[in-house]
């Protein structure tokens, strides 16, 4: 598959700062890529810079097979933003603003209606329409945005934190659209600060701090590159509790609570993928005659991931 975006040791400073210190990125066409990283970490920066809004100071990127600078205009032909702020005009309702928009991009009155319409409708607009924006709620107005963005069907569309601020509905609603939109062919970038967005959406996630790529993979290899995964175990007869506590702290070699449960034991997996030791850890209980009646292999949270990496990092700093 195709890279969308290519980017090698891409810089921008700011005064002393180094905002964005040197990320690389490789973004395969046609899938959602998240950019997840806490304030300050250089996403909206980042994204300037693909977007052709901000030139970079050093490194290079390609996006859909063009530089950002040397070949910005072509860039900008295939791309679209949805800023982190509302971009659309807060005196016009929702309709006047798409209907501009179309207009804009070269389509007549009635296609520019008809469109605008359709967008509405998609973004459950439809009863808001003839409203003005500045009377939108804050989920309405994302969805108005983000249907501005995807007026003409780019070919990559980069959302800066889509979500942030709105309620569980809208926030589903939302990944519905970006969903939909990456199912007609779009590539998406989206930066987010939400752990479980990215593990909602995105088929790969660069996860950044202070300007650099501390991890990327899939949410899956994410996890278990952390290895904070759990393994929970019930008995059927408490009395074995202790022998079987003993045997699955050899297998994993991690350490083995007893929960307050007489049945229970849960244990940490160790790094590098879980599923081998676990195994061994089933084989040998019962082949130390201890009755196993619930075993299960629990990935961690992206949260748990995150949280690694950040103190992994502090760790290696101090
Ligand atoms: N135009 C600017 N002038 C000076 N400093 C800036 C500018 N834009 C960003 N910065 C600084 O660069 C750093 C990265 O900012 P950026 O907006 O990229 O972070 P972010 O990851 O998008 O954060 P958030 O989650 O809060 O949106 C911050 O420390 C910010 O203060
Ligand atoms: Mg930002």
């Amino acid at each position: 598959m195709g890279l969308a975006i290519e980017t090698t040791g891409l810089v921008k400073t700011f005064g002393a700062q180094r905002a964005v210190d040197g990320i690389d990125l490789a973004v395969p066409a046609g899938t959602v890529y998240g950019v997840l990283g806490p304030n300050g970490a250089g996403k909206t920066t980042t994204v300037r810079m693909l977007a052709t809004l901000l030139r970079p100071d050093a490194g290079r990127a390609l996006v859909l097979g063009h530089d950002v600078v040397r070949e910005a205009a072509a860039v900008r032909d295939l791309v679209s933003l949805t800023g982190q702020y509302a971009s659309v005009d807060e005196d016009l309702t929702g309709e006047e603003n798409l209907v501009l928009l179309c207009r804009l991009l070269g389509h007549r009155t009635p296609a520019a209606r008809e469109r605008a319409a359709q967008l509405l409708e998609v973004f459950g607009l439809t009863g808001a329409a003839r409203r003005q924006v500045k009377n939108y709620s804050g989920g309405m107005r994302r969805r108005l945005d983000i249907a501005a963005s995807i007026v003409s069907t780019p070919e990559l569309l980069f959302l800066d934190e889509p979500t942030t601020g709105l309620d569980p509905r809208s926030r589903n609603q939302v990944w519905d659209i970006v969903r939909a939109v990456v199912a007609r062919g779009t590539t998406v970038v989206l930066t987010t600060q939400y752990l479980d967005e990215a593990d909602q959406l995105a088929d790969r996630i660069a996860v950044i701090d202070a300007g650099r790529v501390v991890a990327e993979g899939t949410p899956g290899e994410l996890k278990s590159s952390v290895g904070a995964g759990t393994v929970a175990v019930r008995l059927r007869d408490p009395e074995q509790r202790e022998a079987a506590r003993a045997v699955l702290a050899t297998a994993l070699g991690t350490p083995v609570r007893a929960a307050a449960d007489p049945l229970a034991l849960t244990a940490r997996t160790p790094p590098g993928g879980a599923a081998g030791p676990a195994a061994r850890a089933l084989a040998e209980l019962s082949a130390a005659g201890i009755t196993v009646d619930e075993f299960a292999l629990g990935q961690p949270s992206l949260d748990e991931v995150f949280l690694a990496l950040t103190d992994r990092k502090e760790a290696s700093a101090a």
